[in-house]
């Protein structure tokens, strides 16, 4: 498997959005000229909000057979992420490998929907779109560059200030990206749920993926899924628990001993309390209220 380099690398640009650079401007190119086949279901989310919780419970409502074998297999297989290079070895543009792969194709995504492969826009395929509340992403978005080696980072103060500004922050601004997609939640292909509404209400959400993808579980199916969803199971699941599955180690090792983090980290809502300053709260909070203004979009922030 090639890694990428054991430092910190420049961010890359695509259409004057910036990205970290695991993302790969070829592959997004192809992303959006993608052949999107009816079956096909992408899994998207801004950064740190519940992306991999996502594929997880997809993956599981897709798999047919023993779910516990499933769960083994690195969840970046499962669930490809779409706008990235394979680094499982052969290092193709992901949107390239998946022409070949059978159906139905999982994929993960962090494109803002304009981005998105234009059959997906068209209708095409199915989308499921994880929010979280903004206050938590930046939280846990900031622990992520603490602990990922090819992400630089820098204090809590200077990465806070680059998330609320809106041509430094990474993969698009949040008050960009999130309203657009909520704009587009009542399309046919497109499920949109929330990280907070999943932590009150697992199984429901399970129940209702498996609605969206037409498939139909049994009782005791959904509850094995429940149970290799939840917060704990996940952690202790190298498929899922990067920063515990050998193949991909290294891309935190060092950096992730020191920070003492690991991916799968604390997966709760209200954490920014322990990271807010009064005044950073204020901030943010004017720059949330201007911009989802006359939205119908609200979020639980505890
Ligand atoms: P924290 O850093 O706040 O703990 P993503 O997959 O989009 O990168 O999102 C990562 C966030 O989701 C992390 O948040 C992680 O701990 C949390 N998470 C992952 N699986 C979870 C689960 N089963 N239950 C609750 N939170 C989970």
């Amino acid at each position: 498997m090639s890694l990428p380099s054991q430092e910190p690398s420049q961010p890359v640009y695509y259409k004057g959005v910036k990205f970290d650079a695991n993302h790969s401007p070829v592959a997004m190119e192809m992303a959006e000229s993608f052949e999107v086949r009816d079956d096909d279901v992408f899994i998207s989310a801004y950064l740190k909000s519940g992306t991999t919780w996502t594929q997880q419970i997809v993956s599981l409502v897709c798999a047919d057979g023993d779910i516990s074998e499933v769960c083994k297999i690195p969840i970046m297989q499962r669930t490809p992420w779409l706008e990235t290079v394979d680094k499982m070895g052969t290092s193709e543009p992901v949107p390239k490998l998946l022409e070949k792969a059978p159906s139905p194709r999982l994929m993960k995504t962090h494109l803002p929907y304009y981005m998105l492969p234009q059959q997906a826009r068209e209708g095409k395929g199915k989308i499921i779109y994880c929010a979280r509340n903004v206050k938590d992403v930046v939280v846990s978005w900031h622990n992520m560059r603490r602990m990922v080696i090819i992400i630089p980072c820098g204090t809590w103060e200077e990465n806070f200030k680059e998330f609320i500004t809106p041509k430094e922050a990474y993969n698009g601004f949040w008050w960009d990206v999130i309203p657009e997609y909520w704009r587009h939640k009542d399309d046919g292909n497109m499920l949109f749920i929330k990280f907070e509404d999943m932590k009150q209400d697992l199984r429901g959400h399970v129940v209702k993926i498996a609605n969206f993808l037409g498939k139909t579980l049994s009782d005791q199916r959904i509850d094995e899924v429940v149970a290799n969803c939840t917060f704990s199971a996940m952690k202790e699941n190298p498929s899922t628990n990067l920063s515990r599955n050998p193949r991909v180690q290294e891309a935190f090792s060092s950096k992730a001993e020191e920070s003492g983090l690991e991916f799968i980290r604390k997966g709760e809502v209200g954490d920014w309390k322990n990271w807010f300053s009064q005044e950073e709260n204020q901030t943010l909070e004017a720059i949330h209220k201007e911009k989802m203004a006359g939205l119908d979009l609200t979020f639980q922030f505890e």
